[in-house]
């Protein structure tokens, strides 16, 4: 069994995860209008990873008896003012996103839940991975800054990530 307070903090986490699945669609389909087609399935990758993130948080709450409860997904943002700004705006929710699982490991301290502990365990080993990987495409973009050559060349390695692996 788990707490309802617990059980609702994960149920807001489910919706935590697919938002960011929707803003990092929203992301690819930005960057299919620049015609950036790497960077795009790239974001489309992210997508994926976080729906799975979302499953496995839903697959969780089920197994320790709780309720699972879907919550309205926020509209994302649509557009950015350049291919910089978009990542820095991933890399700013993926800390974000630490913080939330942070606080759902300090909430699973205060009561005393065991399992819940365990499993975030993957997530903050996760979180640094994410915040890592947004950040050198970041300072990747920051270097190349108007060289288009150089923005081609990343989006060429960016389209060779696999749906569950990293640039
Ligand atoms: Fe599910 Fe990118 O954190």
């Amino acid at each position: 069994m788990i707490s309802k307070k617990l059980e609702g903090a994960l149920n807001h986490q489910i919706n935590e995860e697919v938002f960011s699945a929707y803003l990092y669609l929203s992301m690819s389909a930005y960057f299919l209008s620049l015609n950036l087609d790497g960077f795009a399935a790239w974001m489309k990758a992210q997508a994926k990873e976080e729906m799975s993130h979302a499953m496995k948080f839903f697959h969780f709450l089920n197994e320790m008896e709780g309720r699972v409860s879907l919550l309205a997904v926020k509209e994302p943002e649509k557009a950015w003012k350049s291919p910089l700004a978009a990542f820095t705006a991933a890399h700013r929710h993926e800390q974000h996103i630490s913080g939330r699982i942070n606080d759902l490991y300090r909430l699973a301290l205060a009561e005393s839940c065991y399992p819940m502990q365990i499993m975030l365990q993957w997530f903050i080993k996760e979180q640094v991975e994410e915040e890592a990987t947004a950040a050198g495409i970041v300072r990747q973009l920051v270097q190349i800054k108007d060289s288009t050559q150089g923005l081609w060349m990343l989006n060429r390695e960016l389209g060779a990530r696999q749906a569950d692996g990293r640039p």
